[in-house]
């Protein structure tokens, strides 16, 4: 696997780079201004609210609110991996991606040892389909689970032959039982013994993008216990970033549109071999974050396929929680819901190809399924009315709560809107405090159609100001007097603004698009997105230094009245120190 790509590189490529090229390339823009813009490529619309800007190196959707630096454009737009990204920029620039050597290990060792896994798991998967042409019992197991020769080709099920140790004899000798430890085939028990983990099961080949094989599910025969054993986590192996059929689904169709996710190999299996051949599954886990991101790279649109029961309608809401916020605009989530007792395996065997497409179309869509489950999960029968205060209050703390997961986006407006009777209270304090808000207009503001909900966006306090006048212009760092006084700031989101400035601080040449993506992967990534996205109104180096200055005041004018607030709390509760009195007269005396 090849290292990491240093830091250092990715600044650098961030100035080398115009994203106004890379865009037009692919999109073509219009001159307007100081901007470009275009019809957005991430939604369908006739006029254009995609605008690219060559200052701040940043495209910004306000149709839409898809956002992002050269380097999202091409993964979100091209469907690119991160790194891959980042190779094709170099590449336009005739640059070498230089990758970072990890101190500890050889990485040509490493290489090397990992090139033997990957080679010992395909020679694996080889013995197994040829280990199941020589056994009748579990030929037959196939025939009676119903499954086709093509299907059971296509996804190279084989079989394990119930032997304590027919891998050791098979690979042994080429592999060494390191090996064959550690890459799962495999396992030590307390007496020492080495003997292979799968015996005398069917085989089902997990592979990665690249079509090799990173692991192994395997089913009993019969009633045994446990029905399915997959592989550990290995250095090939992650559980919770790989789909079950993934790669399958993309052998089978080059753009794929829609993916649905369902729960087992059988089903991946069956639905294939009735025709639908998007569908993958998670690997006995819960969905995640990896897994959301994964599909959304490939297709605009996901059903989750569950059980109608209340483990399933679970799982489904579980789901739901993990995906929100991924939802962007042009992204299109929908939960199916299986008549009890029945998962798509036998689904579809029962009503046919045409009928289960047809309830896949028909599925929930997300909105219905975020009021039904909110009031299932509070008690509420699904037709009913919110009717006491009390109803009212938790319905909109979970509601709130889960909306604050979301991204700006139409389909947030209209998740506000729709659930407006339960949300007034909410939306109109939010839209009361943002009024007071002068120094940024959200380009939002501009697309007059935009319902009034769009308020209940992102709330504009001084913290988020200064963090956006800093991605806008880093400079201005140097108006901060004394960086070290932020630290002592108990305010929400001071963390992130002195990171913000630890991270310029330490790269003084470093450009708003590269300041972006020096916190890609990481929790803040998507609140620095969105206020990338805010707009002064000003752009005058002057006026921005004092609106950035006066944030600053303000944070520290909080901060100070949150520690006045929390020793006369304390005060009250349990009395002061000596200090904390010093303290809290200083506090109050300062103006
Ligand atoms: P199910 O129990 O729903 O099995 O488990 P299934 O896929 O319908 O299998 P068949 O039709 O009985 O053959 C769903 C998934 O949960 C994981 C597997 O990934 C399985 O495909 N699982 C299940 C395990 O990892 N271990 C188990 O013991 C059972
Ligand atoms: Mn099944």
């Amino acid at each position: 696997m090849a290292g990491r790509i240093p830091k250092d590189f990715i600044d650098q490529l961030m100035t080398r780079i115009d994203i106004v090229e890379v865009i037009q390339a692919r999109v073509p823009l219009k001159k307007a201004g100081r901007e470009y813009t275009a019809c957005c490529p991430f939604h369908n619309e006739k006029s254009p609210s995609f605008t690219v800007s060559p200052t701040k190196q940043f495209y910004h959707c306000f149709g839409c609110g898809a956002h992002g630096t050269a380097i999202s454009f091409l993964m979100d737009y091209e469907h690119m991996e991160y790194a891959e990204a980042i190779e094709a920029l170099a590449a336009a620039l005739s640059l070498e991606v230089p990758r970072e050597q990890d101190a500890k290990s050889m990485p040509a060792k490493v290489k090397r040892h990992q090139d033997d896994l990957f080679s010992l798991m395909s020679q694996a998967r080889q013995f197994f389909v040829e280990q199941l042409t020589k056994a009748p019992h579990a030929q037959h197991y196939i025939q009676q689970r119903g499954l086709n020769p093509e299907v059971v080709a296509q996804y190279q099920v084989g079989f394990a032959p119930d032997q304590f140790n027919a891998l050791g004899v098979q690979f042994g000798q080429t592999f060494g039982q390191a090996k064959l430890l550690a890459s799962g085939l495999q396992v030590r028990n307390e007496a020492a013994q080495v003997y292979d983990r799968f015996r005398g099961r069917l085989m089902f080949p997990i592979r990665n993008r690249k079509g090799q094989v990173i692991g192994f599910g395997g089913r009993v025969l019969g009633d045994g216990k446990p029905k399915y054993l997959n592989s550990p986590e290995t250095e090939l192996f992650h559980k919770g970033s790989e789909l079950y059929g993934l790669y399958e689904a993309r052998q089978y169709t080059r753009n794929l549109e829609r993916l649905i996710v369902v729960e087992g190999y059988m089903d991946v299996i069956a639905l294939a071999q009735f025709g639908i051949t998007y569908a993958v599954a998670t690997l006995g886990t819960a969905t995640t974050s990896d897994h959301i991101k994964i599909l959304f790279r490939l297709v605009p649109e996901i059903v989750f396929c569950f059980d109608g029961d209340k483990a399933g309608r679970n799982a489904a809401w579980k789901a739901l929680e993990t995906l929100l916020p991924h939802l962007n605009d042009g992204r299109e989530v929908r939960f199916l819901f299986l008549p009890t007792g029945e998962d798509p395996d036998t689904q579809v065997r029962k009503v046919g190809t045409e009928a289960f497409e047809a309830s896949i179309k028909a599925a929930l869509p997300l909105t219905k399924f975020f009021t039904l489950g909110l009031k299932e999960n509070l008690s509420l029968s699904p037709e009913s009315a919110l009717t006491t205060a009390e109803e009212n209050v938790r319905f909109n703390q979970e509601a709130d709560r889960l909306l604050a997961l979301m991204p700006a986006s139409k389909l947030k407006t209209l998740l506000v809107a729709q659930n407006q009777g339960m949300f007034r209270v909410l939306v109109e304090d939010e839209a009361s405090k943002q009024k007071k808000n002068k120094f940024f207009k959200d380009k939002d503001d501009k697309a007059k159609s935009a319902p009034k909900a769009t308020s209940h966006e992102v709330k504009k306090t001084p913290v988020r100001y200064a963090i956006a006048l800093l991605l806008h212009d880093p400079t201005l760092t140097l108006w901060i007097e004394n960086p070290e006084r932020l630290v002592e700031w108990d305010i929400r989101g001071v963390d992130l603004l002195l990171k913000v400035v630890e991270t310029i601080e330490e790269n003084p040449q470093i450009h708003s698009a590269g300041l972006l993506e020096r916190f890609r992967g990481t929790r803040y990534e998507a609140a620095l997105m969105k206020l990338m996205a805010w707009q002064p109104v000003q752009a005058e180096q002057g006026i921005l230094q004092r609106e950035f200055q006066d944030c600053l005041r303000q944070i520290a004018k909080q901060a100070r009245q949150k520690a006045i607030d929390d020793l006369l709390h304390k005060e009250q509760l349990q009395g002061l120190s000596e200090q904390e009195k010093q303290d809290l007269l200083s506090l109050l005396s300062y103006k």
